[in-house]
């Protein structure tokens, strides 16, 4: 049966009701014209608002259709419009998208529309998967799914374009999937995390590395970990635990192993840093390289381009 998604969604402070062609003038004078809007979605700024036009119909004509779903996002105080999300409908399975016009950036907003969508599609018995794309130089957007609830399923490498160009990107494909019931075979599905140790006291030397230098983001610990130290650093579907070990040795033959972009700028950062690299053999053509975190304990990188 297709899915039939609700037209207006409620959150506290959030309206989300179904686009009409009387929104082209808020749409294109709030954002479609910013290039920093544009800059992690498929299309390019609006050069007109007749394109703005063109855009909607578009839109309107797909939720007709019954292909795609989209809400204004409106401000519940004072009604103005601060953007759209909408989703995709492919059978059993959807994807969404979001767009917020710049000033209202970092206030929250897009994570009470992506939660309130998914909210939804967990009520949906009919839907089984909600998955978005978002391109791994959008960490905010990132951040948005997680707390909407999606996970990193991994990244696919240049897979689309954004802002208008033909400029093909590497995404992170984020995906919440109903359970099973029953659950399923046994199977090894993915690696969830790694985790590595450190001494007693070495979180700012592990921020240092694992946030600073390699660019992970520290994300808070499930309340089921109060009291135990130790740090959890993330970035896509790239997830390390650093946790604290009494009689701490180094880890110099086990290791994690990254595939990175900026191979060369990478190790030039961490030699800065005193993380000096040593070379490995290319495997598979690609180049690798070993060095250490602040408390000896052995990472290899590997040239995702090589
Ligand atoms: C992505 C976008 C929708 C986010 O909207 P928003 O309302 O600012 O998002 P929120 O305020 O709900 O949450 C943003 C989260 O990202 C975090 N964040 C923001 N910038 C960040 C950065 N540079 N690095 C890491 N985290 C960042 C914020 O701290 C916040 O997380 P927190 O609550 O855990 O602190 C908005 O920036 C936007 O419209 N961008 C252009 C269009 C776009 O990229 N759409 C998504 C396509 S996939």
């Amino acid at each position: 049966m297709p899915l039939h998604p609700p037209d207006e969604l409620l959150t506290a402070r959030l309206r989300l009701r179904p686009p009409t062609m009387d929104d082209a003038e808020a749409i294109y004078a709030h954002y479609a014209t910013d290039p920093q809007v544009t800059r992690f979605v498929v299309w390019g700024p609006h050069a007109n608002v007749g394109i703005t036009r063109d855009f909607l119909r578009e839109l309107l004509t797909g939720r007709d259709r019954g292909e795609r779903w989209p809400w204004a996002i409106e401000r519940r105080a004072d009604g103005r419009l601060l953007g759209m999300i909408e989703v995709r409908l492919h059978g059993a399975t959807a994807d969404v998208g979001y767009v917020l016009e710049r000033p209202s950036w970092g206030q929250g907003y897009a994570t009470e529309a992506a939660h309130a969508l998914a909210e939804w599609a967990r009520s949906e018995p009919g839907l089984s998967r909600l998955t978005a794309l978002c391109d791994v130089r959008n960490p905010a957007s990132a951040r948005v799914l997680e707390k909407a609830g999606l996970r990193c399923e991994g990244v696919r490498r240049r897979a689309m374009t954004h802002g208008g160009t033909d400029v093909l990107v590497d995404v992170l494909s984020y995906a919440w999937v109903r359970p099973l019931d029953p659950p399923g075979e046994p199977q090894l599905l993915e690696l969830d995390h790694v985790q590595l140790a450190m001494p007693r006291g070495g979180e700012e030397q592990a921020r240092a590395f694992w946030r600073n230098l390699l660019g992970l983001r520290e994300v808070p610990r499930p309340a089921e970990m109060a009291g135990r130290p130790g740090l959890w650093f993330e970035r896509g579907a790239v997830r390390v635990h650093v946790g604290v070990e009494e009689d701490f040795r180094p880890a110099r033959k086990a290791h994690p192993a990254l595939r990175v972009t900026g191979y060369d700028a990478l190790l030039a950062r961490l030699a800065a840093a005193g993380h000096a690299s040593k070379p490995a053999e290319t495997l598979a053509g690609a180049r690798r390289a070993h060095v250490h975190d602040p408390f000896g304990n052995r990472v290899e990188l590997i040239d995702a381009e090589g």
